[in-house]
């Protein structure tokens, strides 16, 4: 893990494999027209065929970090290479065919008279027949579960569904790299479980490299191969969800607090004196951890565990 400032006078002290590199924001800094500096000395780095979550706590700078990834914004000092280019103000034009964006605020990215219309729009403008953009848009408004929604006005949907919706306009495009800022936020648990899955098989159907802006910090553990913990426009750190997600005085720092399963398993340590050799980040493998500690004889079953109720057995509770 690297801890705080990485930036220097020559750039991002760390460089991660160098020939593997799709995204490089090095040492960029921006300032907003009232004067609030949003980034500074930003470095980020994202490899082909990675999923990257960005953490930090409201007024971070996640968006401004993200809205610099497809030339929405620009910094006034540093570089951002995408692909191997690196952008100026002049030529960010062509950038959309491969860094998808989707806005925090979906009200900002659907403007079309229809929601088919308007997945339709981003597939039209790279080219496809009217009948290749409808059938990658019928596509991908079926991937997100929303395929009933297709003649409906964007401004009548609900908030959940504007999301679903714009997230099916840049799936629809299949960029090489796909950016989503707060993906699950106003997303019921089986549209959030919808969205997580979809951005694992992006990264593993498509080879996308993802980014993911969010506080949520259940979804960085159960699907990010790094994190960029954030703060005051800046990397407070970067490491793996183990190292990040594990250490609660950083998060603290990051005003952020560790994921509920963290903070029970280390509590369960604690309480039973138990050294962890291995740090869950999802409830499964906590569980594989305490059956093994079972079979081992370590817990004394008798003491926790009764007969297996019906409910989890399946047999029918007899009415007396
Ligand atoms: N258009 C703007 N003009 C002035 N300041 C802005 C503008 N947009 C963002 N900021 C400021 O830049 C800083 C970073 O904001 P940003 O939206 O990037 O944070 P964030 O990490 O995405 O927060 P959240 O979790 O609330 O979405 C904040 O201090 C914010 O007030
Ligand atoms: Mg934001």
């Amino acid at each position: 893990m690297v801890r705080s400032n990485q930036a220097s006078e020559m750039g991002c002290t760390k460089r991660l494999r160098a020939g593997e590199e799709i995204i490089h924001i090095d040492c960029a800094s921006h300032m907003y027209p009232d004067g609030t500096l949003g980034m500074h000395r930003m470095c980020f780095q994202v490899l082909k065929n990675e999923i990257v979550a960005i953490c930090g706590p409201n007024g971070a700078g996640k968006s401004t970090l993200v809205e610099h990834l497809n030339g929405t914004l620009t910094p006034y000092e540093g570089r951002i290479v995408v692909g191997g280019k690196e952008l100026t103000d002049t030529e960010s034009g062509e950038l959309w065919r491969e860094v998808g964006v989707v806005f925090q605020n979906p009200d900002d990215q659907l403007f079309a008279p229809t929601v088919l219309d308007d997945v339709m729009f981003g597939p039209l403008n790279l080219g496809m027949t009217r009948e290749e953009a409808r059938n990658a848009a019928l596509d991908a408004l079926r991937s997100l579960g929303v395929s009933e929604l297709e003649r409906k006005l964007p401004a009548h949907l609900s908030w959940g569904q504007k999301r679903l919706v714009s997230i099916a306009g840049i799936m629809a495009m299949k960029p090489r790299i796909i950016v989503l800022d707060e993906p699950t936020s106003g997303l019921d648990p089986v549209n959030s479980r919808r969205i997580e899955d979809l951005i694992v098989r992006m990264r593993a159907e498509h080879g996308m490299s993802v980014v993911v802006a969010t506080h949520d910090l259940e979804l960085a553990a159960r699907i990010s191969d790094r994190i960029y913990l954030i703060r005051e426009g800046s990397v407070l750190a970067e490491g793996s969800p183990v190292e990040i997600l594990y250490d609660t005085e950083l998060l603290g720092k990051a005003s952020l607090c560790a994921p509920p399963l963290v903070r029970m398993f280390l509590d369960y340590c604690r309480r039973t004196g138990v050294e962890p050799k291995r740090r869950p980040l999802r409830g499964e493998e906590f569980i594989d951890m305490l059956v093994d500690r079972e079979k081992a004889g370590d817990i004394d079953r008798d003491l926790y565990f009764g007969k297996i109720p019906n409910y989890v057995t399946g047999d029918r509770i007899s009415e007396t």
